[in-house]
């Protein structure tokens, strides 16, 4: 009894805090096998935003994902359907040409992607919509920066500067 009432009032600054600040609009259920981009190609949402919104349940490398617990894929107001994922030699020209939009709105959806575009990887989910809808960058970093160890970079030697924007 006693303990239990300890943690209700030490839990309740906790949840208020995530309860009063997003709604989730669409979760997936994590199954035997899965790795975030999967989930994140198969639903339509953004390697970045999947990141963000899970950002302290799911780490950085993805390796802690729990079979049979529920996620949030986005919240509401902030949450990108429109997505493409990464192929081999794609670029940010190559990707916002095929998405019919430009490299300003790819980069504002995508912030996580680098001046050059030499980090996007092979199977990394992008947001590919023409207006600005995904959650910003949490404060001091932002996620999914960095190409997963396992993954191959599509574009590593970058965009040619002059082909920017
Ligand atoms: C993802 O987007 C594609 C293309 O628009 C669509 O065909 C598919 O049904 C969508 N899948 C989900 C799970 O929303
Ligand atoms: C890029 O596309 C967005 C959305 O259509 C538009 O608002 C913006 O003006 C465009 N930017 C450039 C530099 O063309």
């Amino acid at each position: 009894m006693f303990t239990k009432a300890i943690a209700a009032i030490l839990a309740l600054p906790f949840v208020a805090q995530f309860a009063s600040a997003n709604t989730c609009t669409r979760t997936y259920t994590a199954q035997a096998g899965d790795i975030c981009d999967s989930i994140s190609a198969a639903n339509n949402v953004s390697t970045y935003q999947l990141a963000v919104v899970n950002a302290g349940i799911i780490d950085e490398d993805c390796d802690n994902l729990v079979i049979g617990q529920s996620y949030c894929l986005g919240w509401e107001g902030q949450d990108c359907t429109t997505t493409s994922v990464v192929e081999a030699n794609d670029d940010c020209d190559i990707v916002s040409y095929e998405a019919g939009i430009n490299t300003t709105i790819l980069y504002e959806n995508n912030p996580q992607i680098n001046y050059g575009c030499s980090n996007i990887y092979i199977g990394e989910v992008l947001c590919t919509a023409n207006t600005v809808q995904v959650p910003p960058a949490p404060a001091g970093s932002t996620p999914a920066t960095t190409i997963p160890a396992t993954a191959t970079p599509a574009n590593p030697d970058g965009d040619l500067p002059w082909c920017d924007e």
